[in-house]
């Protein structure tokens, strides 16, 4: 862990993202979909809406993935190993990169066949103090037909903007600056499973 900790707070640092494979453990994987496959057939994910507070609303020509928030309080044994392991993320993102991280709420997601998230930027005047997005991936297979690409785009200083696609392969940890980097969820062929959340710079 202690070099993988390097490895994310160094790249974060030159290139404000890093894409860590195999960033859980098989079973540990497997468990964590488990619960979540479990909590979606208990019926508790919702539309996820876009906006906050007052200005909060469903639609589902921008985003139409199912999401439920985690509750810090509630959190399973296994929820709570990876709270751990971001907190271990958290400290040494504030050592090397002087982020001066808070906290971190985070949902877990769905994306039903179809479902897709239009192209945006994580941190906005709603959510300004979101800072750092973590994205794991609990994914049993996945392959490029299944599309449903992460999309991180990387404007450039001629006004082009090149991008890079990334799959949603299980233990795939996606972490990246909210602020400073436009992504989107290409539409998904197979239903698609994971964890997000943000690390932010308020309590
Ligand atoms: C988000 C998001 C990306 C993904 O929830 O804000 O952009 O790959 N998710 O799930
Ligand atoms: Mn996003």
């Amino acid at each position: 862990m202690e070099e993988l900790l390097d490895h994310i707070s160094s790249e974060i640092y030159q290139k404000s993202y890093v894409i860590v494979d195999n960033f859980v453990e098989e079973d540990f994987r497997k468990a964590l979909l488990g619960e979540q496959i479990q909590l979606v057939n208990q019926g508790k994910f919702r539309h996820a809406a876009v906006g906050k507070g007052g200005q909060k609303q469903v639609r589902t020509e921008i985003r139409s993935d199912e999401v439920l928030w985690m509750d810090a309080e509630e959190l399973s044994p296994l929820q709570a190993a990876y709270w751990a392991k971001i907190e271990e993320i958290r400290q040494v993102l504030n050592q090397r990169c002087l982020l001066g991280l808070r906290s971190f709420e985070g949902h877990f997601a769905r994306y039903p066949i179809g479902s897709f998230y239009k192209k945006h930027l994580d941190q906005f005047n709603a959510v300004p103090h979101r800072v750092v997005t973590v994205i794991l991936y609990l994914n049993d297979s996945w392959t490029p037909e299944d599309e449903g690409a992460l999309r991180m785009y990387f404007p450039q200083e001629d006004r082009t903007e090149l991008f890079e696609d990334v799959l949603p392969l299980g233990g795939r940890l996606v972490v990246f600056l909210s602020g400073e980097i436009p992504h989107e969820v290409l539409p998904t062929k197979k239903e698609r499973i994971s964890i997000t959340g943000w690390l932010k710079n308020i309590d």
